[in-house]
């Protein structure tokens, strides 16, 4: 029988390319921009993204991750400046939040942009978990960008839980005494829960030292992280395209897509700038844990929970506070394990959709519900007569 040959064939050897004198002498002795190149290779990562295939069909809808992305920028850039200035002690916290406003050079508007800011990324983040949810963008391989996302918005929520408070205005006040309360409700290690948040029995210094560090360093250090990779993710599966799939081939980032994102993000920033500027964030009364007669009003975004409580029969309250908010959150953190249809075209995942729409609809309702009826700012409480009242007095009398 004939032997084949199997030793290696010898390698080619390839004539070095002529390199010129300009290169040699670059390459050995780089100005500052290509030895920083050289050594970040910085550029060939702004490239490579910029260079990233969009799959076609792909369009406005997908800008809407940028735009939070640029408005956490902004979150962090104007909580660092305010952080200059604010104090967070019952004695100085309401007074410096004064002073940024009415004496820093700039500092109600910048005031103004974290405030619309916060909101204004919590509308966009909404708005990015729909577009992924009805792309089913959380299926396979994206899972895990999806669990991610889903952290982050939790981490959202506890920011802007957090830095409600730090204005120590009667609003921030009532609005964490109420807040914080619910976690009581958690079964078995509930007022062991409240203690631990609030420092102690009631909301007080403790509160805000706790709120005003988890605000400014644990919750900010998560964010970053998990934002990273989240970010790393999208990159590494990529963007997935429109559920009927588009004719046509994948085009780069640039410039088609990078145009569309800046559209979006000018008009984002654009209407927080706006707001901060046309209608700056007051301030109310100094907190005064005495009075009972306040109106506890949460952030626009807690008042869906908030009214889902008010209507909870007596007796019932944990429902709203711990089990419908606990399973919509475990159930948002396995969606692409609970939802194991291969296609992700939502005419074929319609038992999936059918229990998003109804979980977006109690959310929304009861969002419109609160909003309708929340009372003025400066109003005192006309909520003795409401569902609410017992909270409140609760709330007053610990
Ligand atoms: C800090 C907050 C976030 C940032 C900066 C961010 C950023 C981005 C960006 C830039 C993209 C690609 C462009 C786009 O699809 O819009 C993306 C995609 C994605 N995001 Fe986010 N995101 C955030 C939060 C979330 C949340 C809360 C979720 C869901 C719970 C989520 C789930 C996803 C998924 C599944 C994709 C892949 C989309 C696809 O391939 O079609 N993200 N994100």
């Amino acid at each position: 029988m004939e032997q084949k040959d199997l030793t290696p064939e010898s390698p080619v050897v390839r004539e070095p390319e002529p390199v010129t004198e300009e290169e040699r002498l670059r390459r050995a002795r780089p100005g500052l921009k290509d030895w920083l190149e050289l050594r970040l290779g910085w550029w060939g990562f702004v490239r490579k993204n910029l260079d990233e295939p969009m799959p076609p069909g792909v369009g406005w809808w997908q800008t809407l991750g940028n735009l939070v992305l640029t408005l956490l920028v902004f979150q962090f850039v104007t909580g660092i400046a305010l952080a200059m200035y604010y104090s967070p002690s019952p004695d100085t916290a309401y007074q410096s939040v004064k002073h940024i406003t009415e004496n820093v050079t700039l500092g109600s508007f910048v005031r103004g942009l974290h405030s619309y800011g916060s909101s204004a990324i919590m509308i966009a983040i909404v708005l990015h978990i729909l577009r992924t949810f009805f792309w089913g963008s959380y299926k396979r391989p994206r899972e895990l960008t999806w669990v991610v996302g889903s952290v982050i918005f939790m981490i959202m929520l506890g920011f802007s839980f957090t830095g409600y408070l730090l204005p120590w205005d009667q609003k921030a006040y009532w609005a964490t005494v109420v807040g914080t309360r619910i976690i009581a409700t958690v079964p078995l290690v509930g007022e062991s829960l409240l203690v631990l948040v609030r420092g102690g029995e009631e909301v007080g210094a403790l509160t805000l030292t706790r709120f005003y560090a988890i605000h400014i360093m644990l919750l900010p250090a998560g964010l970053i992280a998990l934002t990273g990779l989240h970010l790393y993710l999208v990159r590494r599966h990529h963007i997935a395209g429109p559920v009927t799939p588009v004719k046509g081939r994948p085009r780069p980032f640039y410039p088609s897509q990078l145009f569309k994102d800046a559209v979006v993000v000018l008009v984002g920033v654009g209407a927080v700038v706006f707001l901060a500027i046309a209608m700056p964030p007051g301030l109310e009364g100094v907190a005064d844990p005495t009075g009972t007669d306040f109106a506890p009003r949460p952030e626009w975004y807690f008042l869906g929970l908030y009214e889902l409580l008010k209507i909870m029969p007596p007796g019932y309250e944990v429902l709203a506070t711990f089990v419908i908010p606990g399973i919509i959150s475990v159930g948002m953190l396995i969606l692409p394990w609970l939802d194991r249809s291969r296609s992700r075209h939502p005419g074929k995942r319609q038992l999936i959709i059918d229990l998003a729409m109804a979980v977006i609809l109690l959310i929304g309702l009861c969002t419109l519900k609160g909003i309708l009826e929340t009372p003025p700012p400066h109003t005192p409480s006309e909520a003795s007569h409401s569902a609410a009242a017992p909270e409140t007095a609760t709330m007053a009398e610990r």
